[in-house]
């Protein structure tokens, strides 16, 4: 992580490891299994000690909900992601956040300021925002994705948007994903992913969440809820926002 203090102490301590083994790789060394044992014990339990205690990179991501915490999980899965990440339910909740901003990226750094005000200053703070944008509705729903239409559950929000369709022939549509991110230092930085696609005439299979039954990515013969995870993971919004969100985060 960058002009990260402890992370430059560890490779200190990490080169001259490196230098002791060196001088001593020539000697003969010949020790018990019990040692062996033991030095496996020892070299295991730091390695734990340092990635939970001392790693330098801790990842808060600010979000309760289940359906995008699934998503990074397996996202951080798919890319060996191997930094201590904290979710909602490991900080105590996510506190309440009003998403008044007037984009993904305002209101993306509005959870993550609403988290920074719970648990502290000085920590590397993510949160997401994301909608669907209709063409034909001028681009709506947009930020407004998860209270389109109120108060009603999502299937009916799905038909609420296929009926405001029905007499338009451009079903054009992008979801699109928008990260924050915070350093310790109080920098901001956005990560945005896009995934084109159409809104198809009626909802189609049962997976995923959202607008997933309606929405088919461009270059696919079937909406989201119809794929896999790991097809979804390949192709979406969240999934490109985050391989930029990952490749600033791993740049040395
Ligand atoms: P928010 O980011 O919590 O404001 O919610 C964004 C809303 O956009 C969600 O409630 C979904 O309705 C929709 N949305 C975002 N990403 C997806 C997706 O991958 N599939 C389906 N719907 C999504």
């Amino acid at each position: 992580m960058h002009g990260n203090k402890s992370s430059l102490r560890l490779e200190g301590i990490f080169h001259r490891s490196r230098l002791a083994l060196e001088e001593c790789r020539d000697r003969p060394i010949v020790i018990g299994m019990k040692k062996w044992i033991f030095l496996l014990f020892v070299g295991l339990t730091s390695y734990g000690f340092y990635k939970i205690l001392i790693h330098p990179m801790k990842l808060y991501v600010a979000t309760g909900n289940p359906h995008k915490i699934t998503e990074f999980k397996r996202l951080m899965a798919l890319h060996g992601v191997d930094f201590p990440v904290l979710f909602g339910g490991d900080y105590g909740g996510m506190p309440e956040v009003d998403e008044n901003g007037d984009s993904y990226e305002a209101n993306a750094q509005l959870k993550v300021e609403g988290l920074e005000a719970k648990i502290g200053e000085g920590r590397w703070i993510v949160a997401e925002d994301s909608g669907l944008e209709v063409s034909a509705l001028s681009g709506d729903p947009g930020i407004y994705s998860a209270r389109f239409g109120g108060k009603i559950p999502q299937t009916e929000r799905n038909q609420l948007l296929l009926s405001r369709l029905s007499n338009s022939s451009d079903r054009s549509a992008r979801f699109i994903c928008c990260y924050c991110l915070k350093s310790p230092d109080g920098k901001l930085y956005f990560f945005r992913g896009v995934c084109e696609g159409t809104i198809l005439a009626a909802p189609q299979g049962g997976q995923g969440f959202g607008y997933d039954p309606v929405f088919q990515p461009n270059g696919e013969q079937r909406s989201f809820a119809v794929m896999s995870d790991e097809q979804k993971d390949r192709i979406s919004h969240r999934a490109m926002a985050f391989n930029a969100l990952l490749r600033f985060l791993k740049k040395p």
